[in-house]
């Protein structure tokens, strides 16, 4: 049996699909680099067919990586195919991942299709994929509601005409682990050609079972495990890739295979997907939550003192946790900053580049006495995209709050480049400075969430505060960072702001 599991990361398409994820190309290119650094073999970079702008970003990561795979999703159409196979010809590897719906509820309802036509249809579609690589996944949708005998036929017909991975996913996160791994077992067994293609899963955790199936998948055969960093993805989201691989790594008893990750990066990975889509991690998440390696009890404390095996499973460092050491300070220098964003996994384009953001670190500095990785992640992921097509800029706030009094403030901004002065009072802080920018802008946003976290301990610690906001329908989420939370909480409502204004019309792939 195959030894080595694949593992195929989806969070720059599918885990872009939750509603608010959407990250701009220089964004996708940050994480596909670090991606690349932990030793994902598969990057799925996007759907290039969706707009001008995925197109670019697939096309961007593709010029970019080189170590890694890099796909692009498209559906059974010629145009969707022929747009994948260009964004994705800067690549030194590149796949095409190609899927039409299998389930009788998607053929009737969504496809309009006869099974017979869905055959004819994903072959085709190979076949056309091969024009430009011969790496070509075939999925068939929903396949966890499928037919086996309906999804034997189409799979022996792809495989037929040239697809080298077979993707089974569980769509609408129906399966069970017992009936996934016993759907994949029969896969393998009952179709003539299926040792010419590696089996793979991709399923979503509508049910929690995200995780739970795909390892069920593993233990039955699969070799390829499609997931995403923190487990972000559409709805209840997909499998996270830091379960599937230390469970494997963990679990070395029970599986027979391994992935080539390098875990040390995870905690790394998770943190910049984090802070780029704004998704919080929940502190009790397996792996990357603040709580996964922390004792509370005094039992276990004393337990994990005498010998840490009593009551850990995983050894905190080898995910890349108590890596927070001090780095910098006050009277750090420019290329000690350099260097330790460089092992973070972050470059700098140009010398302006580095020198503001520099800047930005001296500010922090000034203000924070300890500086740790997670400063120097949050800080650089602010300053280290394309802010060409930002048209509010923060230049700086007022806030007054008295027991008593009504809290008010006065914000500047700049505007397509014209400073904006405004003044409101509000509820609180927080409501006065959201007030004051939405009377310089009416922008017509609902604000449907605000949160605040802490970057790291203490009182002089960064706040971190992400905004979801919505606008005809699309969602964002916007996030700011600073010593100060109220000024944190602007920065956060501006980026959603920026967000709303650049974020372009795309189609969605499963639509
Ligand atoms: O969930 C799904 O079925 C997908 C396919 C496009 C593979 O994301
Ligand atoms: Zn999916």
């Amino acid at each position: 049996m195959n030894d080595k599991l694949i593992i195929f990361d989806t969070t720059l398409r599918d885990g872009e699909q939750s509603p608010g994820a959407t990250m701009n190309k220089d964004e996708k290119v940050m994480i596909a680099r670090a991606l690349e650094k932990m030793r994902v073999d598969i990057i799925e970079a996007g759907f290039p067919i969706a707009s001008p702008g995925d197109f670019e970003a697939v096309k961007a990561v593709a010029q970019t990586i080189t170590e890694s795979v890099v796909c692009g999703l498209a559906r059974t159409s010629d145009a969707d195919i022929d747009s994948a196979g260009e964004a994705l010809k800067p690549a030194a590897q590149a796949r095409i991942h190609t899927f039409i719906a299998t389930s009788p509820i998607h053929m009737q309802h969504k496809l309009r299709m006869t099974s017979d036509e869905v055959v004819s249809t994903a072959v085709k579609a190979v076949k056309r994929a091969s024009k430009y690589t011969d790496n070509i996944e075939f999925s068939p949708e929903d396949a966890g509601r499928s037919e086996i005998d309906f999804l034997c036929k189409v799979i022996e017909s792809v495989i037929d005409a040239g697809a080298k991975t077979i993707n089974v996913p569980d769509t609408v996160g129906y399966s069970m682990p017992h009936q996934f791994g016993e759907t994949i077992k029969q896969l393998i067994e009952r179709i003539p050609n299926s040792d010419k293609a590696v089996f793979s899963v991709h399923c979503h955790n509508d049910l929690g079972l995200a995780v739970s199936n795909s390892l069920a998948a593993v233990l039955n055969g699969a070799r390829q495990v499609e997931c995403t960093i923190n487990g972000l993805g559409e709805r209840a989201g997909n499998a996270a890739l830091e379960e599937i691989v230390m469970a494997v790594r963990t679990r070395k008893d029970v599986f027979e295979c391994d992935t080539g990750i390098d875990t040390t990066e995870i905690v790394n990975c998770s943190r910049l997907v984090s802070n780029i889509t704004g998704f919080s991690v929940q502190p009790n998440k397996a792996i990357v939550g603040a709580n996964a390696f922390a004792h509370e009890s005094g039992i276990h404390q004393d337990g994990v003192i005498k010998s840490r095996e009593t009551y850990e499973i995983m050894k905190a460092e080898d995910v890349g946790w108590n890596t927070n050491r001090l780095v910098l300070g006050k009277h750090s220098g420019r290329n000690a900053f350099k260097t330790r964003l460089k092992e973070l996994g972050f470059e700098f384009h140009s010398e302006e580049e580095l020198n503001e953001s520099f800047k930005n670190f001296k500010d922090l500095a000034d203000k924070k006495h300890e500086i740790f990785d997670e400063d120097l992640q949050a800080l650089v992921t602010d300053s280290l995209h394309d802010t060409s097509y930002e048209r509010i800029k923060f230049i700086s706030l007022k806030v007054n709050t008295e027991t008593g009094e009504v809290p008010a403030a006065e914000i500047t901004l700049s505007v397509d480049g014209n400073e904006i002065n405004k003044q409101s009072t509000g509820d609180g802080p927080v409501d006065a400075v959201f007030k004051a920018i939405e009377s310089a802008l009416d922008s017509g946003c609902e604000l449907l969430l605000y949160s605040v976290n802490s970057i790291t301990g203490g009182t002089d610690s960064q706040g971190e505060v992400t905004v979801r906001m919505s606008k005809n329908g699309r969602m964002v989420n916007g996030r700011g960072a600073d010593t100060d939370i109220i000024a944190a909480s602007a920065k956060a409502y501006i980026n959603g702001l920026n967000r709303v204004m650049g974020v372009d019309v795309r189609e969605h792939p499963q639509l």
